[in-house]
């Protein structure tokens, strides 16, 4: 790992002094992404629209990326493992979805009438999840969401709904520990996950108020946290009890299998929202369901729901992810990649164990967090005493190796990443938790 000297002593003999001292390497590395970055704090705040693209110093600039890599504006080549928060499935430039993009983009794109192609990435993904009977696009994992809310709301009557502690549902339905002052003004019932017994004593109190329960399956941004399947089990027969729609959140996880995350646990919500991968890496948000409930979505019928959106139906986004459904990210090759993050996921752990240091990787299969903690995660309590020093430190010498992940430490791997990229990433971890050892577990 090129800058990953032995810590100084008298200079930074801690991790905050260690810290400060990759910062200090980075910023003489990138000096092209600080001019881009000092331009865009002309015009964006903070020089940025994607609040989880920042990091400090500041954040890199990428110019180009291919299959498994990407480059910076510095020229550094980078084997990326943050595959663009999951919805870069496919790796950069991937030539089947590619073809299929550029095919339709030579017939023109914005018709603004009906196509063959909203019908066709709709089959795929009827075939796919279980849940979903019919379907609706949109154009964001926030915007499906909202829509799924404002859909139970309108089908049961009700307003109040279910959400856990830690949840990331979008933009403007985030549940970190302190809140978020942005959030959509619904009516939330703030439940914790994986709490069997806490959220039973919810449903008793909310429960026949509630219009619908928002689980995600696996807590993505809340650091990777799957959701044990007595306690999603629960949720469900719960929700059905008191006549609430149980609305898997699989933006994410829907990657974990042939089936999503749902197929695989056997459980069924009444809706699921999707996004991310499954535009073919382009602007991508679906809500589906139960046949039942999406009818009212049906324009034939009297007091339908109206729903529009200019660019539901953009064909780029279509054409690219059935083009991806059904020729790259097969069953068998969900399947497949699902097992090899499980098996890198294992060797990361490895890596705490061999070092005796709070380090390891929460997740599943091809997604992944990794975290400077002691012990079980099964709630976002069990991330407060985490060491996010070492965490940032891991991020920019994890950079300074050529490696790209997210500053939370958060993984999504893609299909181009090989077996020898994986190699490569636990070696360059085995050193950086050999160099820094011992200021971490100080
Ligand atoms: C589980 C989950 N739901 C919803 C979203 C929001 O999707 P988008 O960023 O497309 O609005 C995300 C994004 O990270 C997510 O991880």
């Amino acid at each position: 790992m090129a800058s990953s000297a032995a810590p100084e002593r008298g200079r930074n003999i801690d991790l905050e002094g260690a810290y400060r001292a990759a910062e200090e390497r980075f910023t003489a590395a990138n000096p092209g992404s600080l001019a881009q970055y000092e331009r865009a704090c002309e015009s964006l705040p903070g020089g940025n629209t994607r609040t989880g693209m920042y990091y400090a110093p500041y954040p890199l600039a990428m110019a180009r990326g291919e299959g498994a890599y990407m480059w910076d504006l510095d020229g550094h080549r980078y084997r990326d493992y943050a595959g663009d928060f999951s919805a870069g499935l496919y790796g950069h430039s991937n030539a089947t979805v590619h073809a299929a993009v550029r095919e339709v983009l030579a017939d023109g794109v914005t018709f603004g009438s009906a196509s063959a192609h909203e019908a066709k990435l709709a089959a795929l993904v009827c075939a796919r999840l279980p849940s979903i009977e019919r379907v609706r696009f949109c154009n964001s994992g926030t915007e499906a969401n909202i829509m799924a809310l404002v859909t139970a709301n309108a089908v049961t009557g009700r307003d109040k709904i279910m959400v856990f502690e830690g949840a990331y549902h979008g933009g403007t339905l985030s549940f970190p520990p302190g809140g978020s002052p942005i959030n959509v003004p619904f009516d939330f019932v703030l439940a914790p996950y994986n709490d069997i017994a806490g959220t039973n004593a919810l449903f008793d109190e909310h429960g026949d108020s509630l219009s619908a329960v928002l689980v995600e399956t696996m807590q993505g941004a809340g650091g990777c946290i799957p959701g044990d399947a007595d306690f999603l089990a629960l949720v469900r027969e719960r929700a059905t009890r008191h006549g609430a729609i149980l609305v898997f959140d699989e933006v994410m996880t829907s990657r974990l299998g042939p089936n999503g995350r749902q197929g695989a646990l056997g459980i069924i919500p009444d809706m699921t929202t999707l996004g991310k991968y499954v535009g073919g890496g382009m602007t991508a948000g679906a809500f589906g369901g139960r046949a039942d409930i999406m009818a009212h979505y049906d324009p034939r019928q009297k007091g339908h729901f109206v729903h529009h959106g200019t660019f539901n139906n953009n064909v780029l986004t279509l054409a690219g992810g059935a083009a991806g459904l059904e020729r790259v990210y097969t069953p068998k090759a969900a399947t497949a990649l699902t097992e090899s993050g499980e098996a890198f996921r294992q060797r990361l752990n490895a890596l705490g164990q061999k070092h005796g240091l709070p380090f390891q990787a929460a997740g599943y299969g091809s997604l992944m967090n990794v975290h400077f903690v002691a012990g079980e995660i099964r709630s976002h309590h069990d991330l407060a005493g985490r060491n996010l020093t070492a965490l940032d430190l891991f991020h920019l010498e994890m950079i300074a190796a050529g490696i790209y992940i997210t500053r939370r430490g958060y993984m999504a791997l893609s299909l181009a990443v090989s077996e020898d990229d994986h190699d490569y990433f636990v070696s360059a971890a085995d050193q950086f938790l050999g160099t820094y050892g011992e200021l971490i577990s100080a």
